[in-house]
């Protein structure tokens, strides 16, 4: 059985640039001092290895202990946090990603230029809210195109992207903007990460019998590939761990591709290939003793 792993799968850039900041604050900070406010990252494995190594997850700053060290993840977070931070005493690690940084900084300076700021992307996501701090109390946030159609005439738009935003929406969106006001400044702020993940996985998808997709049930990235794989028409799992692994999945099977969300670790995808060739070696043996008639 040959197993084929994704050109592009796993952790993208700024979620294992944070992940690395939390485990340094692991090994510096006193055992229970460092907190990230909401989980790093939607990978409960992940979440409970930093446990281990002493770095929490805090709802919010109240329940950081003065003194203690506060990680702000990927996602980011408004001013009124870093401020909070700094009265309270704690000390503040910085993982907002650098992408999420730009589209922050690009929607703060299309605001004072006086556009209208608009947010493409989900309302409820983090890093959307984390946009919106950053440009004001005006900005609007628009999440599809009936959305988009339903605004007002403005004199000047400005508009910022969630960096996960999928491009051809995004494309769709700003198509509508622009007949929404005189003048339009658009921020394409989307990252290639998520893109090149889903591109990956459809491809390999399209070349393999069975696919499995490894990451958080809650990650919603990891989610969109295995429907992606699946849409693709190929039979598809998604798990969390090695251990979910059925070794009757790939019974009559010869090539399997594996893909992995931007939130998930190496090592459990590493386990899971593991477990793989582990599962290869026991059809091996059994096929060499029903050759020999031993079974
Ligand atoms: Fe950053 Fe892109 Fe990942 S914005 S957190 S590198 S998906």
């Amino acid at each position: 059985m040959k197993v084929i792993l994704a050109e592009h799968c796993g952790f993208c850039y700024g979620v294992k640039r944070a992940v690395e900041l939390a485990c340094v604050c692991g090994q510096s900070a006193a055992a229970g001092q460092a907190q990230t406010l909401g989980p790093i990252i939607h990978n409960p494995q992940m979440v409970e290895r930093l446990a281990r190594q002493g770095v929490g997850v805090a709802d919010s700053l109240e329940d950081i202990p003065a003194g203690g060290t506060v990680i702000i993840r990927s996602h980011g977070v408004g001013p009124s946090t870093y401020e909070a931070a700094e009265e309270k005493g704690l000390a503040l690690v910085d993982a907002t990603c650098p992408h999420v940084r730009k589209a922050q900084q690009a929607a703060r300076q299309l605001a004072g230029e006086g556009y209208q700021v608009v947010v493409i992307g989900e309302r409820q996501h983090p890093e959307v809210k984390s946009i919106v701090a950053w440009s004001g109390k005006q900005t609007i946030v628009v999440e599809s195109v009936q959305e988009a159609q339903e605004l007002a005439f403005f004199a000047r738009i400005g508009v910022v992207v969630q960096t996960t935003f999928a491009g051809a929406l995004f494309q769709a969106i700003v198509a509508v903007l622009r007949t929404k006001c005189d003048e339009i400044k658009v921020n394409r702020t989307i990252c290639n990460a998520t893109e090149l993940r889903q591109k990956a996985a459809m491809e390999l998808a399209g070349k393999v019998e069975v696919m499995l997709v490894v990451g958080g049930k809650n990650s919603s990235n990891t989610t969109k590939l295995a429907r992606l794989a699946e849409e693709s028409g190929c039979r598809t799992y998604h798990v969390e761990t090695a251990q979910e692994l059925r070794q009757h999945w790939f019974n009559n099977i010869d090539v399997v591709g594996v893909t992995a969300g931007a939130s998930t670790p190496d090592w459990l995808i590493e386990e899971v290939m593991e477990k793989m060739q582990e599962f290869d070696q026991e059809m091996q043996e059994t096929v060499a003793k029903i050759e020999k008639g031993s079974i």
